[in-house]
């Protein structure tokens, strides 16, 4: 059976089997997560939001512990969470890809005055 997933702010959705975790269905359409430990649940760079709170498997007590308390905003880590419903997920922004933006925003700024 398949599933649908949406990643937000691309707002791009996919079908994928259910089961499938939120990192695995990133990585087959191109979406961009940051991972360094390749899913297995110590790096925590792959943190998402669920938007609407269904359509992911229940949060197991490994995944609880390594968030520590940010479950309760709706954060999951996407090679953890499995996708057994239609869901809806934020992707933030790279961190290095929001200092540029905002640094270049600044400039442009800077320049109007000029
Ligand atoms: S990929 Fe490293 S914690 Fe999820």
């Amino acid at each position: 059976m398949n599933v649908d997933i949406t990643f937000l702010p691309s707002e791009r959705t996919v079908s994928v089997r259910a089961g499938t975790t939120v990192l695995d269905a990133a990585r087959r359409f191109g979406i961009p997560v940051r991972t360094r430990c390749d899913g297995k649940a110590s790096c925590l760079m792959c943190k998402v939001v669920a938007q609407n709170g269904s359509g992911l498997s229940p949060m197991q007590n490994n995944e609880r512990y390594k968030l520590g308390g940010l479950e309760a905003e709706g954060t999951r880590l996407a090679c953890q969470a499995k996708i057994i419903g239609k869901a809806v997920v934020e992707v933030p922004e790279d961190p290095l890809r929001a200092a540029v933006r905002k640094q270049l925003m600044r400039q442009a700024e800077e320049d109007k005055l000029w």
